[in-house]
């Protein structure tokens, strides 16, 4: 659904049908920039932007599954007011993250404004219910390799006891044809070495491994009394089974972690994952102006990130809600990923810019942003409603 209007009724008329059906709702509200684009003007005295703002917000939790979350991005001019309006609307207690968004680099007219340059955008993340807050644990490709994983484990098969370990380096020099280590390094070049010892170890992470010291404070007490037990026997490898995580694996009172537990794999190739942090430097918000066929001045937002924000918050089938959808961008995200949609905007680029925009999602004529990736070829449908 795309809905022309200003989002307050709308989404007081939306409550009739849809309260408690929306899984993710991703706000990207005016940030009070004190500028004037071509489709809106975004200049209000900052109170009068929180008078704005804090009737919309407190529409949201009703709308919320019981499960679902709130995304608002916003940059430093409004972001304490934004928070303060946010605990009010939801309660301080489902506030689940402040996410920093990197969104350019230092480069350009922006370095001669006065203090640090200003490169970021803000996501607050709020839950309907913290308790019951469904949100899916997202990784990211990690750049280069994780040099702490630097031990063999030549026989994963057999039991923990019987484990044999042996330098990484010198098993993929052996297996790249060299000596030793140093007679690898020094016939490829150290550099290009390194680049086949990483190549060698992700192929092989089921092997590769390293020694980490556990939380001894952290950790329960059976895991406490292995780890004792495993520094009076430094060369056996032990192990603990759990029902619902990893196996403990503890060898000289160290934790004994795998690889292959960092390691997805993408279009054939294993690479080096980590967990998601609540620092996002990885969306290029570069190269973005002919995604999804349209012009929005400085205000359109990449797919990759509303893939992101959807991607943790919601499942397909899902409703997502965007109550300030200027060109469509969440709404052309969800459709692609599946979900199903509310998109609500009151300016006349509603009919300029998100609905053709959608068409051609429609119609798989859009070849832009997230469509490869998620394979989209076209189909399904949406209405234009007025509010
Ligand atoms: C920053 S833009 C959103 C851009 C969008 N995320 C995208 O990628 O295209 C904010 C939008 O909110 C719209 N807007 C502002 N006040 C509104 C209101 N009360 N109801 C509905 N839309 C509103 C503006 O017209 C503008 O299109």
């Amino acid at each position: 659904m795309l809905v022309h209007g200003d989002n307050l009724p709308a989404m007081k008329a939306l409550a009739r049908t849809f309260a408690g059906k929306i899984r993710a709702i991703y706000l990207d509200p005016p940030f009070n920039t004190q500028r004037r684009f071509a489709e809106y003007a975004d200049a209000r005295e900052s109170a009068a932007w929180a008078a704005f703002m804090r009737p919309r917000l407190a529409c949201l939790p009703a709308l919320l599954a019981d499960d679902g979350a709130a995304f608002v991005e916003i940059d430093d001019t409004e972001l304490a007011t934004l928070i303060a309006l946010m605990d009010d609307a939801f309660g301080a207690n489902n506030r689940v993250s402040t996410i920093t968004v990197v969104r350019s680099a230092s480069t350009g007219h922006k370095a001669i404004n006065k203090g640090p340059v200003n490169v970021a955008d803000y996501l607050l993340v709020y839950a309907k219910d913290r308790a019951r807050l469904r949100l899916s644990r997202q990784t990211r490709a990690r750049e280069g390799y994780d040099w702490a994983y630097a031990t063999w484990l030549e026989n994963p098969g057999d039991p923990h006891d019987a484990w044999r370990y042996a330098p990484l380096g010198r098993v993929a020099a052996r297996a790249l044809g060299f000596a030793s280590t140093p007679a690898a390094s020094r016939a490829l070049g150290a550099e290009r070495f390194r680049g086949e010892l990483s190549r060698f170890a992700l192929s092989n992470a089921a092997h590769v491994v390293r020694f980490a010291q556990p939380r001894y404070e952290a950790i329960g007490v059976a895991m406490q009394r292995l780890v004792d037990r495993s520094k009076r026997e430094p060369t056996t490898t032990l192990c603990l089974r759990r029902p619902s995580h990893k196996d403990f694996v503890v060898r000289g009172g160290n934790r004994v972690l795998f690889l292959r537990d960092k390691v997805s794999v993408a279009a054939g190739e294993p690479r080096l994952v980590e967990p998601l942090t609540n620092v996002w430097t990885d969306i290029s918000f570069q190269g973005i102006a002919r995604e999804g066929g349209v012009v929005f001045s400085r205000n359109k937002k990449p797919e990759r990130l509303l893939q992101r924000v959807l991607s943790m918050s919601s499942d397909p089938e899902d409703w997502v809600l965007d109550p300030f959808a200027g060109s469509g961008t969440t709404c052309a995200v969800a459709h692609k990923m599946g979900r199903r949609f509310i998109g609500i905007e009151e300016g006349e680029h509603l009919f300029t810019l998100a609905v053709p925009r959608l068409a051609r999602v429609v119609r798989g004529e859009d070849a832009t942003g997230i469509t490869r990736e998620t394979g989209f070829g076209g189909g399904g449908g949406f209405g234009v409603f007025r509010s």
